[in-house]
């Protein structure tokens, strides 16, 4: 019998999440792998997702599009190129388009309601957002046009340490997603989150109400994946200076992670659970397999036009700039502003 969420408190938690002995952790993989077949079923929902812009006015410490953050090629895809990208996911078989971007200070509402609304009419596929923190009146508009679900991670759970990575907008107050989530959720959404397994700083108690979080949210979709450090930015550059005290510091590892996953998938049976290109990033496709065997039941695979590609530098990360796709061929498309598939520093 698996574990349930009554057994699974905050002890339990950090416990399962720090266990290091194989034999013990085969039983915890078999649970997460029982619960998923019993309450999601063995196939895969294969997502495209769509990098449609990187323009971000928020300066958050870990993330490579940073706004302070010079020498990233700023990009946001036409109407044209995301309907092309979602056509080809259609073809492709995937049942959904995940349409992501920075928060960009120019957010054309109309524009995004239009694009949702040809995306809903020419295909077949669900419609994912993930622009991060907009008003309800943006989420309304956008869930009239058409979307039927959205993601918004928490990233942490604890209010100290995602207030410290996830600075305020220029001349805004603090902001805090759980409130966008409920509201979500009462727009009719499909609501996913899902946060980062060692962020400097992160205690492992930090990691279990994390997931006793996503628990209490009732969420439908929970994206997990390891924080991987970008040069380029403030927490890649002093991650020491920030870790928590010896043995309360959860690593940034692919093994916590797929533990955190794991016990996820007890925590909300039913929910769609990806195995993260975070994960695939760190530790290859046999990651991301074993993480299909370990309560994850969701890939995405990355639709965004080779000539964006590398400019969507959120972490240095092999894994989507090797991924297969449409022929290198067509990112010439991007003219002579330099290399279109540039590796990202540090990649
Ligand atoms: N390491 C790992 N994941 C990151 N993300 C952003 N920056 C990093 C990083 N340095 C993840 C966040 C975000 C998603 C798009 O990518 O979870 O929500």
């Amino acid at each position: 019998m698996a574990m349930t969420r009554a057994e699974l408190d905050r002890d339990a938690l950090v416990a399962w999440l720090s266990e290091d002995d194989p034999a013990r952790l085969a039983t915890l993989w078999e649970q997460a792998e029982a619960v998923r077949q019993a309450h999601v079923g063995p196939s895969i929902r294969r997502r495209g997702l769509i990098e449609i812009g990187n323009v971000c006015e928020r300066a958050c410490l870990y993330c490579g599009l940073r706004a302070s953050r010079a020498g990233v090629r700023r990009y946001r895809m036409t109407a044209d190129e995301i309907l092309e990208a979602a056509h080809a996911s259609a073809a492709l078989g995937y049942d959904t388009a995940v349409l992501q971007s920075g928060e960009d200070p120019a957010f054309d509402l109309d524009a995004m309601c239009g694009i949702v609304a040809r995306i809903k009419a020419e295909t077949p596929l669900a419609v994912t957002l993930s622009l991060g923190e907009r008003s309800e009146g943006e989420l309304t508009l956008l869930r009239e046009a058409g979307a039927d679900r959205y993601l918004l991670k928490l990233e942490a759970s604890n209010p100290a340490l995602f207030a410290r990575i996830h600075p305020p907008a220029p001349g805004r107050a603090p902001t805090t997603r759980v409130p966008i989530l409920h509201t979500l959720r009462r727009l009719g959404y499909m609501v996913g989150s899902g946060g980062m397994v060692g962020i400097p700083g992160q205690t492992w108690g930090d990691l279990a109400d994390d997931l006793l979080a996503f628990a209490e949210l009732g969420l439908d979709m929970v994206g997990i994946g390891p924080f991987i450090p970008h040069p380029e930015t403030p927490l890649g550059r002093h991650a020491e200076r920030l870790m928590a005290p010896m043995g309360e510091q959860v690593p940034a590892s692919v093994d916590v992670a797929q533990r955190a996953v794991a016990l996820t998938r007890l925590l909300l049976p039913a929910a769609h659970l990806p195995a993260t290109t975070a994960i695939e990033t760190l530790g290859g496709a046999d990651a991301r397999a074993r993480g299909l065997a370990r309560g994850a039941n969701v890939v995405m695979h990355n639709m965004t036009p080779w000539a964006y590609r590398a400019d969507y530098d959120i972490y240095p990360n092999p894994a989507r700039l090797a991924a297969p796709g449409p022929s290198p061929a067509q990112s010439s498309a991007r003219g002579a502003s330099g290399p279109p598939e540039s590796p990202s520093p540090g990649a």
